[in-house]
């Protein structure tokens, strides 16, 4: 008989729940959601071995655990630091924490051009959300950012490396999704950066998923760039037939025409199904897809700022759309 694992106890800004042993800091935020979940750049529940790159979900651990309930002296990433069986953990309640956070958007934004005005990730970046909770008003820095040419790594994706923040989500999509991967971080520190070996084309069937793990506008679709604003695209669950994947989509729609194909970010941003690269680019028609109907936005994003209607509500699919029968 399978014994039962006993659960422990942890709290988070005041908020407590009791979690399996094992669970991360970050994991068990999410577990009791709110605001008190800290933000994460480079974890990845999804892919294996990620987190620990960027810092910004550091948190401070106010108390280690009843057996030992000293404080930990330094803030902790929560992402790869496991809670303990009473540990109390301070985020949006904690000075240092935020100054920390302060700081780690400061050197994220080093380099960084931050032209969201021409950038496609505008409206769904999660450091554009973290310049604009976190970020200085003005930069501190003198010398020349270091900048890059955008680069095309393939047929479907472009590159634009002065985004990038070296995350490295893309390299285990490549790893972990695709046989055999041909990009990676080359160089160290200051000098690193993310590029193929010998400009190989990045042409595997799942390497699209690159896109959608990406936090920034590093690596965005060729197929879609420039097309559309994310607030003037109505986003739709939508399902193919497709022997490669599970066939489970976002198709991000402008009238009757398909701008681009997503997986489907969960309230983390994670994709809940990585999707296959003929869905992601080569089904821009509706005859491929059921409709199952609009996305809930949340009202906080400014996809819903496109007076975005919920399911209930919604009363216009396009007039070619499929709509899927429950169940089907
Ligand atoms: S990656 Fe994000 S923060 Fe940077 S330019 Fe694009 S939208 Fe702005
Ligand atoms: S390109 Fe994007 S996913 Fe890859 S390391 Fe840079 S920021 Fe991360
Ligand atoms: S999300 Fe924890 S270090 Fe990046």
């Amino acid at each position: 008989m399978s014994e039962e694992i006993k659960k422990i106890k942890f709290t988070i800004d005041g908020q407590t729940a009791e979690v399996l042993p094992g669970t991360s800091i970050l994991e068990a935020a999410r577990q009791i959601g709110g605001k008190s979940v800290p933000p994460a750049m480079c974890y990845y529940s999804k892919l294996e071995a990620s987190g620990g790159r960027c810092r910004t979900c550091l948190v401070e651990v106010s108390k280690g655990s009843d057996a030992d309930p000293r404080p930990i002296p330094k803030l902790v990433a929560s992402c790869r630091t496991n809670v303990m069986d009473g540990m109390e953990v301070k985020n949006l309640t904690s000075e240092k924490t935020q100054d920390a956070r302060e700081g780690v958007t400061e050197f994220l934004l080093i380099n960084h051009p931050l032209d969201c005005p021409i950038c496609d990730q505008a409206g769904e970046c999660h450091l554009q959300d973290l310049s604009y909770e976190h970020g200085v008003e003005q930069t501190r820095t003198e010398f020349i950012r270091r900048t890059f040419e955008p680069e095309d790594i393939g047929e479907n994706i472009k590159l634009n490396m002065n985004r990038c923040i070296l995350c490295a989500r893309c390299v285990l999509v490549a790893d972990q999704l695709t046989e055999k991967r041909e990009h990676g971080i080359l160089f160290r520190g200051y000098h690193a950066e993310i590029s193929t070996y010998l400009n190989k084309a990045l042409d595997s069937d799942f390497i699209g998923n690159v896109i959608d793990v990406c936090p920034v506008g590093a690596l965005t679709d060729r197929t879609a760039r420039f097309a559309s604003r994310v607030w003037f695209m109505n986003p739709m669950n939508a399902t193919c037939k497709c022997e490669k994947c599970s066939g489970k989509a976002v198709i991000w729609m402008k009238g009757e025409e398909i701008i681009r194909v997503t997986g489907r970010k969960d309230e983390w941003g994670e994709v809940e199904e990585f999707i296959c690269d003929t869905c992601r680019f080569h089904r821009k028609d509706l005859k491929f897809w059921n409709v199952e109907g609009p996305r809930n936005i949340d009202r906080h994003s400014v996809i819903s700022l496109n007076h975005y209607k919920k399911p209930e509500e919604y009363h216009r699919l396009p007039e070619n759309a499929k709509v899927a029968e429950i169940g089907e």
